[in-house]
């Protein structure tokens, strides 16, 4: 192919300044290329509902537009204006329309701590670096989806309540994309999960021991219970390689591996199902508290671009190029407000500019 379509998702918050800093960085790269990229902009989240009179919060036009897309590349949603509506008309439940419906049951959030930014961290140097884990959540169902789920008055009170619940044949697939991610990796998996507690985790750990026997007898498979994990990630992160884990816990746990790398806006995504285009955006929300201030850092999006060249559009050398401009760019010594640290000898700059810095690095790389 030497057109691809890609349909962007700005969403709310920094979403729009993020979402241009990574086109013009894409720009940058195809003005090179002999391929190009056509992009067309879509409706989610907050700003879906702001064009619908609140009713969707991803429309049928933009599940369209999605599908017959090569791929998707999604900023973030959600904020302040919308925290109040009910569940239906609130930003996340189009995000989780979105995943559900275009069968996007597995993302995988690499954590890959550079050396660039070990002083970013709020953790010890020796405890952080060489750190490259790759959590591979599963991503439509769990307590997310699971139901019934609501909130009722049972004996004159209220009750809320949802489901966290898996089929086998769920925990088989996002299993199967561990086995396969790790074996391109370390060769090493941790599956993360309560099966001391939850009857839905026993299962888990029960079909993740079967798959991994009968399809990959060569992947080093551990268990952990999620509690241990979230502490063990922060005493002894380079024990793990490849984490698989449920929908919630995937979400928690990435969180919190962001803060190994120095920052959740240097965090990328690939959101993939079993067929059909992906959906790449960075594992941070729309950051209300900056918003519209220029101060977001736009290299998760742009990284989670890299993601798409790779997985999707089959550009792993240009790939590669994207990932090399952003480290040549931390090299230079430019830093969002999120990765500053003071006295650190870094120039900080705000969204629009470590944009075009990217995309200087990027002229650097093609010349
Ligand atoms: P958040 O990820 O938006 O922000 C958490 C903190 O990290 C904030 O201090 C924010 O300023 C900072 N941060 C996040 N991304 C950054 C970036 N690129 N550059 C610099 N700083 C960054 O999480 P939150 O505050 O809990 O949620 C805000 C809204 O985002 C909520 O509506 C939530 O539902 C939504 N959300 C959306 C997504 C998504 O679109 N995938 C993910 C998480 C949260
Ligand atoms: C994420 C977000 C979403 C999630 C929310 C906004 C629905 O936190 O993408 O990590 O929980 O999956
Ligand atoms: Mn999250």
């Amino acid at each position: 192919k030497d057109s691809y379509s890609v349909t962007l998702l700005p969403g709310d918050g920094i979403g729009p300044e993020i979402t241009s800093a990574t086109v013009g960085a894409l720009n940058a790269l195809t003005s090179h290329t002999s391929w190009s990229i056509n992009f067309k902009e879509s409706l989610i989240g907050g700003a879906a509902l702001d064009a619908t009179d609140n009713k969707d919060a991803f429309p049928d036009s933009s599940l369209e537009e999605c599908r017959k897309a090569d791929s998707i590349l999604l900023a973030c949603i959600g904020g302040y204006k919308w925290d109040n509506n009910p569940r239906e008309a609130r930003p996340e439940t189009g995000l989780l329309k979105m995943r559900s419906e275009m069968g996007l049951f597995a993302n995988l959030r690499p954590a890959k701590v550079l050396p660039q930014l070990i002083g970013a961290s709020t953790l010890k140097p020796e405890v952080i670096t060489g750190v490259d884990i790759m959590v591979v959540r599963e991503l439509t169902g769990d307590v997310y989806f699971g139901t019934p789920k609501g909130i009722d008055v049972v004996d004159g009170e209220r009750v809320g309540y949802n489901n966290m619940i898996y089929k086998e044949s769920e925990i088989r697939r996002i299993a199967r994309v561990a086995g396969e991610v790790a074996m391109k990796r370390g060769g090493k998996i941790c599956s993360v999960e309560k099966s001391n507690v939850l009857d839905v985790s026993q299962l888990w750990k029960e079909v993740t021991i079967d798959v991994m026997e009968k399809e990959f007898p060569k992947i080093d498979l551990s268990h952990m219970y999620v509690d241990n994990a979230a502490m063990q990630l922060i005493r002894y992160p380079k024990q793990f390689d490849t984490i698989v884990t449920g929908n919630i816990f995937g979400d928690i746990l990435s969180d919190e591996a962001s803060m190994l790398v120095g920052s959740l806006g240097m965090l990328p995504s690939a959101s993939i199902g079993s067929s059909g285009p992906g959906v790449f955006e960075p594992c941070h929300g729309s950051a209300p508290d900056i918003a519209g201030e220029d101060k977001a850092n736009p290299l998760a999006m742009i990284l989670s671009a890299a993601m798409m060249l790779r997985y999707d559009l089959g550009r792993g050398e240009e790939a590669d190029v994207l990932e090399r401009a952003v480290e040549m760019c931390l090299d230079e010594g430019w830093r969002t407000g999120d990765i500053k640290q003071e006295g650190d000898g870094c120039t900080l700059v705000g969204c629009k500019e470590m944009g075009k810095k990217v995309e200087a690095a990027i002229e650097k790389c093609m010349a």
